[in-house]
């Protein structure tokens, strides 16, 4: 892969992403002495501490480590305090960096700790899944889950640069590949180019080096929304494509990863848009048989669509009382808002899930 840079405002503050491989050598043993002596951290989960132990301690040796447990399920404030402390019992100051080397968790937290430290030190991200690398590492998003509620507390902080490694990709279990694939989809769903891209290798979906040369690519599609709408103000609200149906089949309970939810909301939401928009079927068509095939092996037809119903009554992306806010695809590269009533909502994903 060449390595590929994709520089300019990808948030409200500049942000370098760079692509490339053997970034441990590349981008972070150069900067071992700056990181060392109060100069920085590196941040990680204990699963990507156990398969990168050596690098790490090849590449950054004197650099102090916080380790993390792994899993969504320490995404909170223990967390993040306690990686605070540790900034502060290693002496980091107003010019020390924080590096986060891992998946979006990591990420949300690291680049959290990062803004809260003396009121905001740079941040390094180098994201370790392919969830993390197409989507959450870019954009400026971080926040911790707060109140039994997901990502209530964070803030919009990007990071100096994101590293981007697809070689990290070898290491991540099939599971977490079709989870950063739904983000993939997604993203094709916007781009005409990326969707037919996919759609004439669909057999490559799984391919690592396929997936190399597609992650710049979807980087760039995302900064360049970020870019034109940092803080989520308007045309961001295109990236939560699939998400309502989406994030409400996850909170329903099923058991299916963020990303395979994605997949089944975009599902849901394009028959939706048959429905409420005008369309172009033959496409939405062949963006179901895309995601059909991604999901295969999932068992995603068994979700409680009427709990799932009622949770997207819940959503935060909801303008008015009583309504869903959708975000549907329409045409090739196309999306529109709709705000069904509950009812009718209800109705059809009720209908939908029948006809699977
Ligand atoms: N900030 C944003 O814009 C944004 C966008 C989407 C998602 N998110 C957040 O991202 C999180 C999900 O991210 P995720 O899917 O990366 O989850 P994650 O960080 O929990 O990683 C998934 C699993 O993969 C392991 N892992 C990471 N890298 C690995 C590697 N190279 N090899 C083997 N195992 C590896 C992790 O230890 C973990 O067990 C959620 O908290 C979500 O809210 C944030």
């Amino acid at each position: 892969m060449k390595t590929e840079r994709i520089k300019g405002k990808v948030s409200a503050r500049e942000s370098v992403v760079v692509c490339r491989k053997d970034v441990f050598r590349a981008e972070l043993a150069p900067r071992r002495d700056r990181l060392s002596g109060g100069g920085g951290i590196l941040f990680t989960d204990s699963n990507v501490y156990a398969l990168y132990r050596k690098k790490i301690e090849m590449n950054l040796a004197g650099v102090p480590v916080f380790v993390m447990p792994a899993g969504e399920e320490h995404k909170n404030e223990q967390t993040l305090f306690s990686l605070l402390r540790t900034m502060a019992e290693h002496g980091l100051r107003r010019n020390s960096t924080l590096v986060a080397l891992g998946g979006g968790v990591v990420g949300d937290i690291g680049g959290l700790a990062a803004s809260l430290y003396m009121r905001g030190i740079a941040c390094i991200q180098v994201p370790t899944t392919l969830l993390a690398q197409v989507d959450s590492s870019v954009g400026g998003k971080t926040a911790v889950d707060f109140c039994g509620v997901k990502n209530l507390v964070g803030a919009f902080y990007p990071p100096e640069f994101v590293f981007a490694d697809p070689s990290f990709l070898k290491t991540l279990p099939p599971r977490e590949i079709r989870c950063g694939l739904g983000e993939i989809i997604k993203h094709a769903a916007l781009n005409a180019e990326l969707f037919d891209l996919l759609s004439q290798n669909r057999e490559k979906l799984f391919d690592l080096n396929f997936l190399g040369e597609i992650v710049p690519k979807n980087i760039a599609i995302k900064a360049d929304v970020v870019r034109r709408d940092p803080t989520e103000k308007g045309l961001r609200r295109c990236l939560n494509l699939g998400h309502t149906t989406g994030h409400a089949a996850e909170l329903s309970g099923a058991d299916l990863s963020h990303g395979e939810c994605v997949l089944v909301g975009l599902l849901y939401e394009s028959r939706i848009a048959r429905k409420y928009s005008d369309v172009d079927g033959e496409y939405l068509s062949a963006l179901e048989e895309l995601i059909r095939f991604v999901l295969a092996g999932a068992d995603w037809k068994g979700i409680d669509v009427g709990h799932a119903a009622r949770l997207a009554l819940l959503d935060k992306k909801n303008t008015k009382q009583g309504e869903i806010t959708l975000t549907v695809p329409v045409k090739k590269g196309e999306y529109a808002m709709l705000e069904l009533p509950f009812a009718a909502y209800e109705r059809a994903l009720s209908e939908i899930g029948e006809s699977l």
